[in-house]
C-alpha cells in the first residue's frame, strides 16, 4: 500500500537545510511506498484560544490537510535545544478547537538536521513529548539525527553520500511499516 504522508517543515527559512532534507526524503519516498506532500505552516498567525469560536480558514485548512493524510512527518531544525516556535504554533493550531485534535491516532515520525553533531536530537525529544500528548503514535526507532556537512544535501534534495541515502531509505521503510501497523491495529 502506498501511503500519503503530510509533511510539516519546522523552518520558515528560504535556505533551510531541513527543507533540503524534506526534498531528499521526497525523492527517496517512492522506494518506501510513500508519497510526501508538504503542509504549509508559514501563514498561520500565532495561535490563541479566542480563535476557537470562529476558526479561521488558515487553521481549518491545516487541520483538513493533517486529517486527510495517512500519516504526518515532521522535519525540523533545533532552536535553542527545542522545537522552533513556528512548528509548535502549527501543532497548537492543529490541536484545537478543543475536542478536535487532528493528530489523534495519526501515525507520525520525526527527523531533522543541523550543522551540529547533535543533529536536532534535543528538539526531537521535546517534539516526541508533544506528539505523545496529542495521542499520535510516533515511530520510535530508528531515530533520524542528520548532521549536515557542506555538500551533503543539495537545494533540490540530491544526497551526495551513499551511506546517507541508504540510511534515509531504511528510515522511510521503517516509517512505512509503522504506518501500516498503526492503521491496521484494532481499536
Ligand atoms: C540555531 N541552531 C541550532 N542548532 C542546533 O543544533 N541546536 C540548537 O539548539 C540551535 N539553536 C538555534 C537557534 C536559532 C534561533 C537559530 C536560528 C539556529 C543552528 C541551526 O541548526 C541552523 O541554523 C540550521 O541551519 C537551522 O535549520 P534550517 O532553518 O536551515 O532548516
Amino acid at each position: 500500500t502506498t501511503y500519503n504522508v503530510g509533511v510539516l517543515v519546522g523552518s520558515l527559512s528560504q535556505k533551510s537545510i531541513n527543507r533540503n532534507l524534506f526534498r531528499a526524503l521526497s525523492r527517496l519516498a517512492p522506494a518506501a511506498d510513500l508519497t510526501l506532500t508538504e503542509i504549509p505552516i508559514a501563514d498561520l498567525p500565532l495561535y490563541n484560544h479566542d480563535y476557537d469560536d470562529d476558526y479561521p480558514e488558515v487553521g481549518t485548512a491545516l487541520k483538513t490537510a493533517i486529517e486527510g493524510s495517512d500519516a504526518i512527518l515532521l522535519v525540523t531544525p533545533e532552536y535553542n535545544r527545542s522545537v522552533p516556535g513556528a512548528l509548535k504554533n502549527a501543532l497548537d493550531w492543529s490541536s484545537r478547537p478543543w475536542g478536535t485534535n487532528s493528530f489523534q491516532g495519526k501515525p507520525s515520525a520525526v527527523i531533522g538536521t543541523s550543522p551540529g553533531a547533535v543533529g536536532t536530537a534535543v528538539a526531537q525529544q521535546h517534539l516526541r513529548s508533544i506528539l505523545s500528548f496529542l495521542a499520535s503514535p510516533e515511530l520510535a526507532q530508528p531515530e533520524g539525527y542528520i548532521q549536515t556537512t557542506p555538500g551533503l544535501i543539495s537545494e533540490d534534495g540530491d544526497v551526495s553520500d551513499d551511506s546517507t541515502v541508504e540510511f534515509l531509505t531504511t528510515w522511510l521503510k521503517a516509517f512505512h511499516r509503522h504506518i501500516a501497523k498503526t492503521l491496521t491495529a484494532v481499536d
